[in-house]
């Protein structure tokens, strides 16, 4: 991936992004050529976007057997690369290109109204995530902090598993089961954004289908499993279920929840923050504009009446 984009290690890098100040069009989609007509070619910026596929962060083989070394092999060195691969070629030469990749889903999410980067750009984005919600000798139960609030926000572990599980086995299709932090709401013109609700703040279980990732409601992902066939095939066939199982009691790594964890409330944070400076800025200068009197011309009124 490009330096703007996610590193491996912090998925969650969406947290840090700022604000989008331009149009969410499929004006994006005019190249800066088709857009500046005649002007020569070296007039325009370097194209600088080269969005990179990203290994997981353990060897092939080190999720055996539980994943063999040929589903992570097939599964990172074929589809994840051929996403990265084809989101390059869509974005190259666009106002896509030398984004951070949370920034392209976003954009191209489009309130629903998806722009043919998406899917390519979230998968990227989602098999990363994938690939980091495992690790050797994972599984088992999250401790501290995390604990304490899968406890406060599903009742009891136990709770969230099957939920959890429920989610991923009942995705119909191709999809993600996701175990996220629900935010307020995502500071962007584009995103659908749920209205704030009494869940706020908390951890939540949803699905998606295809590539749909909850980045574009305003979620904050913290553990991905992904249920598309191409996932497990090759291991366990068509035992999706079997696979789920798996994955939330070998390879799971709540280490890495955690810390994305403590980034999603961070980041969080920093939004209230924010939004409590622009409301206090709002009021500031809504005090210092002049107070506009209007006067009714009677006659001009009756006028217009008659
Ligand atoms: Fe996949």
């Amino acid at each position: 991936m490009s330096g703007t984009a996610t590193s491996l290690s912090t998925p969650c890098s969406i947290l840090l992004r700022q604000p989008l100040g331009f149009s969410h069009s499929s004006s994006l989609w005019t190249t800066k050529h088709e857009r500046y007509g005649r002007r020569r070619a070296n007039d325009f910026p370097a194209v600088t976007a080269r969005l990179e596929l990203k290994p997981p962060p353990y060897p092939l083989n080190a999720l055996e057997p539980h994943m063999s070394q040929e589903t992570l092999s097939y599964h990172w060195g074929k589809h994840h690369r051929g996403y990265v691969e084809n989101l390059n070629k869509q974005i190259m030469g666009t106002d896509l290109d030398g984004m951070s990749l949370e920034d392209i889903i976003i954009l191209t999410y489009n309130k629903g109204v998806i722009l043919p980067p998406f899917n390519n750009a979230a998968q990227v984005w989602n098999h990363e995530l994938f690939w980091d919600s495992m690790k050797p000798g994972g599984g088992g139960k999250p401790t501290s902090h995390l604990l304490e609030l899968i406890q406060r926000d599903f009742g009891s572990f136990e709770t969230f598993l099957n939920e959890f599980k429920t989610a991923a086995s009942s995705q119909f299709g191709s999809g993600w089961a996701w175990l996220a932090y629900k935010a307020n709401r995502l500071d962007v013109g584009n995103a659908v954004n749920p209205r704030p609700a009494d869940d706020d703040k908390k951890l939540v279980v949803v699905k998606s289908p295809n590539a749909v990732n909850p980045l574009v409601w305003g979620y904050l992902p913290l553990l991905v499993i992904d249920v598309w066939e191409h996932a497990y095939f090759l291991d366990y066939e068509n035992g999706r279920s079997d696979f789920i199982t798996i994955f939330m009691e070998k390879l799971v790594s709540w280490d890495a929840v955690s810390i994305r964890l403590e980034m999603a409330k961070a980041q969080t944070a920093k939004r209230e923050r924010q939004d409590l400076k622009r409301q206090e800025l709002e009021e500031r200068n809504a005090d210092d504009d002049p107070v506009v009197e209007m006067y009714l011309d009677s006659d001009s009124d009756v006028s217009e009446a008659e």
